[in-house]
């Protein structure tokens, strides 16, 4: 598609999950990395509001359905929150200690699904932690956030979890505007601009959206980057060698095996993409797992090759919209390989139908069953991080 039609009046979702008054016969879908890149810098014409009928029934309003100045101030208040300084802090103190109990705890097994144990384990446990969640209160938080993420396949269950998550983080809200505390939950409770605080109902939103947009990504982007090393033992090996490679391998997994494929815009008014009329109304999904392998861009763009030369990646979105956690998924998922590589070898893959990379728009193996050993020597200290 994106060689022979790379705006494409048609759509990829077997369902439409868009609320009836959303429906448009004018669905478009668009593949080749030019076009779903100038659609998400051109936010005027490809605007998001529609994630507030959609999303935001569930998790309220978010920055996601928001543009202009209101989509400014919130999105300073709340990235304060995610600052640079804040996150050279958590790396050492927080992210790379959980990543090394987690995988301590499993070490000695002989095996494990590092999906159920690993992948989606660590980005649990650090967003918890980053929100300064208490410890006893953790797998109230795993069930929940399993619950809410899984939402299109039970959406009872999704509801139910929404409504509970709400309660539960109005109660750390009001401790903290009792008693401030240092962690993310804090910061967004003093956050000010302009003498504007975020209101109750913005923290809760915004604290329900970091399931999907910060866990769910990365715990399924991490599940595809080890898919994809286990596939290529010399690439797994290449990477346990020299660590200097962590980094690049990140992104090309990303890249190769976008965890979030597309997103979905609606036009403001008529649009010209590749000699195409997009009209005004339309839905619009940006296909960015079809853009990351657009071969004008990347040779031998089909290949999983951790040692190409770098070229952004499109998986992160673009324009007023970029992922705000792209630095913390980087540094979570760097703390993950290199505590897996300091304390377990010979790494293997049992594949079966479910260790696949699937999935529409969310995409990432079921599980991925490994057998391991573990290492003699101490763990090394993380000089190369
Ligand atoms: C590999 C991991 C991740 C991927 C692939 C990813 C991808 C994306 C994409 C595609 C968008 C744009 C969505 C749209 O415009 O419709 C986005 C936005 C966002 N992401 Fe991420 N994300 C990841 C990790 C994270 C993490 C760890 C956080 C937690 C802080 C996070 C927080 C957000 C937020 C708050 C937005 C909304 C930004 C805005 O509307 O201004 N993401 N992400």
């Amino acid at each position: 598609m994106r060689r022979t039609a790379p705006v494409w009046r048609g759509t990829l979702m077997e369902s439409d999950l868009m609320p009836p008054e959303l429906k448009t016969d004018e669905v478009w879908t668009l593949f080749d990395f030019e076009s779903v890149f100038a659609a998400f810098r051109q936010d005027e014409v490809f605007a998001s509001e529609m994630y507030n009928k959609t999303i935001g029934l569930v998790f309220g309003p978010t920055i996601l359905g928001m543009h202009g100045k209101q989509h400014h101030d919130h999105r300073s208040l709340v990235a304060k929150a995610f600052r640079q300084s804040a996150l050279a802090q958590w790396e050492p103190e927080v992210i790379d200690p959980i990543c090394d109990q987690l995988i301590d705890e499993i070490k000695d097994d002989g095996g494990a699904d590092l999906v159920k144990a690993v992948t989606f384990e660590f980005p649990t446990r650090v967003t918890a932690a980053l929100l300064g969640l208490p410890q006893e209160d953790l797998d109230l938080f795993r069930r929940l956030s399993l619950d809410l993420i899984s939402i299109t396949e039970d959406i009872e269950a999704g509801l139910t979890a929404s409504v509970e998550l709400g309660t539960y983080f109005q109660e750390q809200v009001d401790q903290r505007r009792s008693e401030i505390t240092n962690d993310v939950i804090g910061d967004l409770v003093t956050a000010e601009i302009d003498g504007e605080k975020l209101t109750d109902e913005a923290i809760i939103s915004f604290l329900r959206l970091l399931l999907p947009a910060g866990l769910e990504t990365t715990y399924r982007s991490s599940s595809n980057l080890l898919a994809l090393l286990l596939t290529h033992p010399d690439q797994l090996e290449a990477l346990q060698r020299d660590r200097d490679l962590i980094p690049a391998a990140i992104e090309e997994g990303i890249r190769y095996e976008t965890p979030l494929v597309l997103v979905a815009r609606n036009t403001t008014r008529d649009v010209e993409l590749h000699g195409q009329t997009i009209p005004e109304g339309a839905q619009v999904n940006l296909c960015m797992g079809a853009a990351n392998r657009d071969e004008s861009r990347w040779p031998d763009a089909e290949v999983f090759d951790i040692h190409r030369s770098r070229r952004a990646h499109i998986s992160f979105a673009g324009g007023i919209h970029s992922c705000l956690g792209m630095h913390l998924a980087r540094v979570e998922t760097r703390a993950m390989l290199n505590s897996l590589f300091d304390r377990v070898t010979d790494l293997t893959l049992l594949p079966d139908d479910d260790t696949r990379i699937v999935g529409m728009p969310f995409r990432s193996p079921k599980h991925l069953p490994v057998t391991f050993r573990a290492t003699s020597a101490d763990p090394t200290s993380r000089a190369w991080a």
